[in-house]
């Protein structure tokens, strides 16, 4: 573990500066010595006392004052660590020109250290192609972005713009100053995972449901963070716990999986469809429970077709962004499990489908797995049999083009 740290927490002026005081408290709490370089829009969000005394020392905000002590680049050089929480678009923009007439500025330019920074603004911005291309700028000089989540904003609108929990901040700042400050392979890569079997509710107590346990979406979750991944874990019904260091978004049914997966792909490179979604949905729901008095010996169900969320995705996805399907099978044998994926793989439009079989005593709930990866047009990217985990790293290597060919 990673011994004291010089730390500059960056604030810049954005809503979500109230969080940065989680950033600060948390690097303080675990042993490091924080440097604050507040804008003077953060000092509109949140007091200079506040910082002061959560980060223990004071507050550096003015370009000119502390001159004869070389303070513009004093701060950079000392910093074993640049933390920028939130980063607005304007910072991003000024950062990614290199500009230098504030102090934020000046300390980023005059440092060698790691830079992190987690971009907070509204869905429009975030995805606006200026900032995308400022971010791509930023990453490409091997500034680490994490985030921003997917959510609600600081409005009535929702969607990819939220700054990250300062926890996974931290953590992953940390992470990237740990084990010879190489960060994972997967680095700066915004995976969105769904898993868990959906619930479509049919009175106030019951649900329609399915046996999937999670188990194989909380381990490509769990293998992509400790990749170095930024990850967002959509979870229906999981049978295990989600995995740290995962922005978590609950979504028991179908139509909460849709609304959710839809928000995050707008800032995802890769989303995985591991979820277990179900096909069907009861037509009407009840707000009281469905009784036998009522029903006597039959009851019969309508169910209607719940859209397909992963076709979707693939219908709107952005150029270079991968789309993977799962397809959990009944076929027996493996060239007609083949057969049945590549054409459920062409019918849904996705980059890769992972076929697996699944039966009373295969595929759910265990703790192994046996896989395919099909790559779009039907070729077989990668064969995978093992634990949970070491399949997910297969899986998570195929579709980010690691994986060797297997031999056929
Ligand atoms: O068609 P099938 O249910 O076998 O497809 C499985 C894949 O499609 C999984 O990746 C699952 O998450 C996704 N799916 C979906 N929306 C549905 C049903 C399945 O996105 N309504």
């Amino acid at each position: 573990m990673t011994g004291s740290l010089n730390v500059v927490v960056g604030i810049t002026g954005g809503i979500a500066a109230y969080k940065a005081v989680g950033v600060i408290r948390s690097f303080v709490l675990a042993g490091h010595h924080v440097q604050v370089v507040a804008t003077a829009g953060a000092l509109r969000f949140v007091g200079r006392p506040t910082l002061e005394a959560i980060s223990r020392n004071p507050v550096h905000t003015e370009l000119y004052e502390g001159v004869a002590e070389v303070r513009h680049v004093a701060i950079g050089q000392a910093a074993d660590l640049i933390v920028i929480a939130p980063a607005t678009a304007n910072t991003i923009a000024r950062l990614a020109t290199g500009l230098a007439d504030d102090l934020l500025g000046n300390t980023v330019l005059a440092s060698t250290a790691p830079v992190v920074i987690a971009p907070a603004m509204h869905t429009e911005m975030w995805q606006n192609p200026a900032t995308q291309a400022n971010v791509a700028t930023l990453r490409s000089r091997g500034v680490t972005v994490v985030g921003p989540a997917s959510g609600q904003l600081t409005g009535a609108d929702s969607g990819p713009g939220r700054m990250e929990e300062p926890e996974t901040i931290v953590q992953a700042a940390l992470a990237l100053m740990d084990g010879n400050q190489e960060p994972g392979d997967l680095a700066g890569t915004r995976i969105v995972v769904t898993a868990g079997g959906t619930r479509e509710p049919l009175d106030p107590v019951r649900f329609l449901g399915n046996r999937s346990s999670g188990k194989q979406g909380v381990a490509l979750a769990s293998a992509a963070v400790r990749r170095g991944a930024t990850v967002t874990l959509i979870a229906s019904h999981l049978d295990v716990p989600p995995p740290d260091g995962v922005t978590l978004v609950h979504a028991p049914s179908a139509a909460e999986l849709q609304q959710a997966v839809t928000d995050a792909a707008g800032s995802a490179d890769i989303v995985i469809m591991a979820a277990a979604v179900s096909d069907y949905r009861p037509a009407e729901r009840q707000d009281a429970k469905i009784t036998k008095q009522d029903h006597g010996a039959e009851l019969t169900l309508r169910l209607v077709q719940n859209p397909d969320i992963l076709a979707s995705l693939a219908a709107s996805a952005r150029p270079g962004q991968v789309i993977v399907g799962f397809a959990a099978e009944t076929t027996p044998g493996h060239d007609e499990l083949l057969r049945v994926g590549r054409a459920k793989l062409a019918r849904k439009g996705c980059d890769y489908l992972v076929v697996n079989r699944v039966g009373w005593n295969e595929g759910f709930a265990l703790d192994t797995n046996s896989i395919v990866v099909l790559a779009r047009g039907g070729d077989v990217a990668v064969e995978a049999s093992g634990s949970k985990l070491d399949v997910a790293d297969h899986i998570l290597d195929a579709v980010t083009g690691r994986a060797s060919v297997p031999a056929r």
